[in-house]
Parts: structure tokens; sequence; C-alpha cells
């Protein structure tokens, strides 16, 4: 069990969370993330908590003197693991907090596209009241097409039958049991690319999945609604960009983007941003976003209260307990 906990990039919900909780560890709060600027922070404390912002490289893992890292997060992408394996550091994640979230946020961009809302509400607060240019279209009847059924697939597909749209998926690990269960079928990836109204991406971003969307995909959609909730990188943003001008794609609702990392405030100058991603991939992000058949949040399907509560209980409870090893 972890005794002094270095807790970084800390929020105003976590330390409301901590207000009237008796724990038998001491945690300090920073508001920066841990990397290779401000590790000299975490001097004495026996454990860190860090959310995805922060990048525990070798480096970094190296003028640490710690036994955990409490990942605050699903993915632990940004902690390099076969060194903290080395440095015999556990390293835990909190596996599963918001896939309902995620799954509902994917609604919030479907529908803000099909309902054109944000267009809609703009038009409003600029004092004007008339349907021009707003005519959206019903999701009832429509194919959506899920790509990666695990748990935030899932919680999709079960949204979308309530909306009674028929559901299609594709997954290299059918959950069968699933498909009877809830009522959706499995079908191959072309399947999914040509008949789908809507795809949904749910998979991981891993060597396989990179760009699994780009040119040749895209020419083969006819007006496809494309939401992505789960990785930039699973999708060519050029290509995309070039499929919505050409109306292969119809629009766009994404959680996510392409070297998003470029996009955050934490980046000093341009050299750093040069360092950490692709120029090009950021300008073409910035095109995407300026785009009114396009609709951007900034990772932001994780975002409610429920699950950040899900998130710090666990992490608390992987300081305890070790629970959730991703490691060792
Ligand atoms: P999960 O591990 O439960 O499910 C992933 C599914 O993708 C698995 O069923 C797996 O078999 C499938 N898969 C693997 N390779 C595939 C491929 N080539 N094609 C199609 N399917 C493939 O993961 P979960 O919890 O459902 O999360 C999905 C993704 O959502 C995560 O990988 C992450 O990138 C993203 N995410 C986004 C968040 C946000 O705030 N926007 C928050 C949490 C996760």
């Amino acid at each position: 069990m972890a005794k002094k906990v270095a807790w970084f990039d800390v929020s105003e919900f976590d330390k409301k969370y901590f207000e009237d909780k008796d724990l038998d560890m001491s945690i300090t709060f920073f508001e920066e993330p841990l990397n290779e600027k401000t590790a000299e922070l975490a001097e004495g404390f026996d454990a860190v908590s860090v959310f995805i912002n922060s990048d525990l490289n070798r480096e970094v893992l190296e003028t640490l003197d710690i036994d955990i890292v409490a990942c605050r997060s699903t993915g632990f992408d940004h902690v390099d693991l076969e060194a903290a394996d080395e440095m015999d550091v556990t390293v835990c994640n909190v596996p599963e907090y918001s896939s309902n979230t995620v799954a509902e946020h994917t609604f919030a961009l479907l529908l803000s596209v099909s309902r054109k809302l944000y267009s809609a509400i703009n038009k409003v607060k600029d004092g004007s009241f008339d349907h021009e240019g707003l005519r959206g279209f019903d999701l009832k009847g429509k194919t959506f097409g899920v790509v990666g059924t695990g748990s935030i697939g899932k919680h999709a597909i079960r949204i979308a039958k309530g909306f009674q749209m028929d559901v299609i998926a594709y997954d290299p690990f059918p959950d069968h049991e699933a498909a009877e269960e809830i009522g959706f079928d499995y079908v191959d990836f072309d399947e999914i690319v040509e008949t789908s109204d809507v795809i949904s991406l749910h998979c991981p971003l891993n060597e396989h999945t990179e760009h699994m969307f780009s040119d040749e995909e895209f020419k083969k959609m006819d007006g496809t609604v494309l939401i992505n909730t789960s990785r930039g990188g699973l999708v060519e943003t050029e290509s995309l960009i070039k499929a919505i001008d050409r109306g292969d794609v119809r629009a766009a609702g994404l959680d996510v983007l392409e070297d998003e990392c470029g996009l955050s405030e934490d980046i000093d100058y341009l050299g750093e941003m040069e360092e950490k991603c692709d120029l090009q991939t950021i300008l073409h992000d910035h095109i995407l976003i300026k785009r009114d058949d396009v609709v951007v949040t900034p990772h932001n399907g994780f975002n409610s209260e429920e699950a950040l509560e899900r998130l710090i209980s666990t992490t608390i409870e992987n300081l305890e307990d070790l629970a959730n090893p991703v490691n060792n």
C-alpha cells in the first residue's frame, strides 16, 4: 500500500472528492502533469498518480524513487512499462470507468451532426429563429456500423437500438453472445465501410488499426457519417477532409483528432510541437475544426461527474491494494 502519494495534474473535482474522505495515506496535489520538467516534485513520495497528459518515459522514471504509478486512465501508453518493470515499479490502470459515458458522448456527437445542433443554437443566439440550412436527418431505420464491440462499442449499440437503428458490427474478436442478446449482426470490415449510414469507431489504436480509414475506405462510402470517440490516429486526417469535400463522407463528429497533443495549450513553442507531432496533421486538424459539417470536442468523451468519481475511487483502490496492475 502506498503511504505518500504525489497526485499530479489535479483538478478541482479531484480535490473536492477528497474533502470528506479519511484515508490511510497522505496525498499531495500538484497542478502540473508529471514529466521531465516536473519530476523533481515527486521527490520523497513512494507513489505517483497521473492523468494522460503526463509522460513517464524511461528518463522520468529513472529520476523517481517510487513503487507505484497509479494511472487515472484506462490507457497507459504514456508510461514506459518495460522501464517500469526493470525498476520494479508497479503500474496500475482503471480498466473501465467511462464505457457508458463515452457511448453517450458518441450519440451527443451523432445528434449534433444529424440535427445540426451547433448551427441551430448559434443561429438562435445570433437572433435568428428561421429554419434555413438546419434540415437534419432521422436516425431511426439508418444502419449504424460499429468498429470494435468492446465495452464502449456494446454500450453504443444498445443506445443505437433505442433509436431503432439497424446495427452491424466488425470486430476481429466477435462477441456472439452479446450479438444474440442485444440484437446485432457481425459483418466483415468492407461491409461496414460500404453499407453503413453511420460508422462509429470503438477500437484501440495500434499498428493494425492506425489509418484504418483512409482514401481507399472513404472512396467506398456514399454520404456516410463518421463518428470517432476512440483515437484520432484511426483516421487519416487529410483523406477525411477530401472525402467530406467529395461527399463520400456527409459529416463527422470527432472527440479525438490525429496528433491532438499538438492542439494542447501545454505546448509552449513551435519546436516542442514539431518534436511531438506532425505539423501538417495539426494544420489538417485545424481545417476540420473550422468546417460546419464537422463537430469536434476536445477528447471529452469520458468527462462526466459519475465517470470521474469511478476513476478516482478505483485509483484509490489501486494505491491501497495494487488492484488492476498492468505489469509485474
Ligand atoms: P475494449 O478493449 O473494451 O474494446 C475494444 C474492442 O476493439 C475489442 O472488442 C477488440 O477486439 C476490438 N478491436 C481490436 N482491434 C480491432 C480492429 N482492428 N478492428 C475492430 N475492432 C478491433 O475498449 P473500450 O473500453 O470499449 O474502448 C475503446 C476505445 O475507446 C479505447 O481503445 C480508447 O481508444 C477509446 N476511449 C476514448 C475515451 C474518450 O474520452 N474519448 C475514453 C476511453 C476510451
